[in-house]
């Protein structure tokens, strides 16, 4: 088999076969392709696309290309939950807590951030002392015990991914729905868990703009998952508005705590019921209104926020943060934005915000920058809200070196203010099952 021949047939949109998708994954892996063929392949892949038949025999092939997770040792049904990216998203650290506490096991390995979009392991590795690297058998061991562990991605977890993404990354090829869902889904199905819930994002802080996009891309998922024997739903969500106020990693990790105690933001604290209730209905096959109703008393209740400390205490983490996060470490400067006009905040460009976060320090602009966890943007008004001319909408924090007026440029440049008040967010679109 030649690789020049399998990129010719993709270029002139024919359909790959399982040998062809086999062989390329196999031998780019070993390091028998250069990356000028597979860069080659992506982008006919991302011009030509690829039928379901081929997204499956591609994601199972990367899943494939490296270690898998054995969670047979886990009493119970195990779930996992992933977004495809957004901005402020740390309804993770939110969820897993929830649905631990109601008897599911959360056995879940998590990324990091890149580009504007922030990652789980980020938030945590803000908490000081958590360890987001454990042995494997400690790993099954703790969600044993209690119910949860939430750590990284070992590093021979689908070594394809982890190539073609970095090729991707440079190559404009990121933006393909056979490629995301190979990506993810790969990664999903050697992580080991019975049940996956998907939050696919839609809007301006995702890849996906539109939802006719995201539902494909949903809709590929969910088929690739429940072809693979795993049960598989996604939730198509509003990323046209940053979830929560808060944007950095620190930051983040408080106003998760707000929402585990009860008192987090309106439209966080919603999605993180529905997503908690899909995940429990999957594990438990009841219905939603139970499944809610038992959700809604662990936030209420105070046991899923137990369980949040249990689980930062099992992974080393400063519990003491958890219970006084006054205690958390600050940023050396905070910048108040205000409004130039009065008016109602119409719309967010949420990507932009984000850029403008990983800016302060929150995020990455390449894999090996190092993250200022104390860093990012509280949105003192969200989309809705009406603000007088000089009233606060943002506060930014940093300890880098700042231009004020920059940064009130670009902040301003990604929100837009009107007269008239605009309809309140939608925050769920579909479910696709
Ligand atoms: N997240 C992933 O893991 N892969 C993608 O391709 C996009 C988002």
């Amino acid at each position: 088999m030649k690789m020049y021949d399998i990129i010719d047939k993709k270029r002139q949109g024919y359909q790959l076969n399982k040998n062809e998708i086999e062989y390329f994954i196999k031998e780019y892996v070993k390091n028998n392709i250069p990356d000028y063929q597979v860069s080659a392949l992506l982008m006919a892949i991302c011009l030509k696309g690829m039928t379901d038949e081929e997204i499956t025999d591609l994601t199972i092939a990367m899943a494939n290309s490296g270690d898998t997770l054995d969670l047979s040792q886990i009493n119970g049904i195990t779930v996992d939950k992933h977004s495809t990216g957004g901005v402020g998203d740390k309804t993770t650290l939110i969820v897993g807590p929830i649905v631990a506490s109601l008897g599911c096991k959360v056995a879940k390995m998590s990324g990091k951030g890149l580009g504007f979009t922030g990652g789980t392991i980020d938030k945590l590795e803000s908490i000081d002392g958590y360890k987001t690297n454990i042995k494997r058998q400690d790993f099954l061991n703790q969600v044993n015990k209690i119910g949860i562990s939430l750590i990284s991605q070992s590093e021979n977890l689908v070594p394809a991914d982890k190539k073609i993404y970095a090729l991707r990354d440079v190559t404009a090829t990121v933006n393909s729905i056979p490629l995301i869902a190979s990506s993810i889904m790969s990664k999903k199905i050697a992580a080991g868990s019975k049940c996956i819930l998907l939050d696919v994002k839609v809007g301006s802080g995702a890849f996906m703009k539109t939802i006719e996009d995201a539902t494909k891309l949903a809709q590929t998922m969910v088929n690739i998952g429940n072809m693979a024997g795993r049960e598989t739903k996604a939730v198509i969500t509003n990323m046209d508005i940053p979830l929560g106020h808060e944007i950095g990693n620190i930051l983040e990790v408080k106003e998760a705590i707000d929402v585990l105690k009860g008192n987090g933001p309106e439209d966080l604290t919603y999605i993180c019921i529905e997503l908690a209730t899909y995940m429990y209905m999957m594990c438990t096959k009841k219905s939603k209104e139970e499944s809610m109703a038992l959700v809604k008393k662990a936030l209420n209740d105070g046991s899923a926020f137990k369980k949040f400390r249990e689980l930062v205490i099992a992974q080393g983490g400063n519990v003491n943060l958890i219970d006084n996060p006054e205690l958390f470490l600050k940023p050396k400067y905070t910048i108040e934005l205000k409004a130039k006009n009065s008016g109602y905040i119409e719309h967010i460009d949420t990507g932009k915000i984000g850029i403008i976060s990983c800016n302060l320090g929150a995020g990455r602009n390449k894999k090996e920058d190092a993250i200022d966890y104390t860093a990012g943007i509280t949105i003192t008004a969200k989309t809705g809200e009406f603000v007088n001319k000089g009233d606060v909408i943002a506060k930014l924090y940093t300890s880098k070196k700042f231009d004020i007026q920059e940064l009130n440029d670009m902040y301003l440049n990604a929100i837009t203010i009107s007269k008239k008040q605009p309809p309140k967010p939608q925050m769920i679109y579909k479910i696709i099952d």
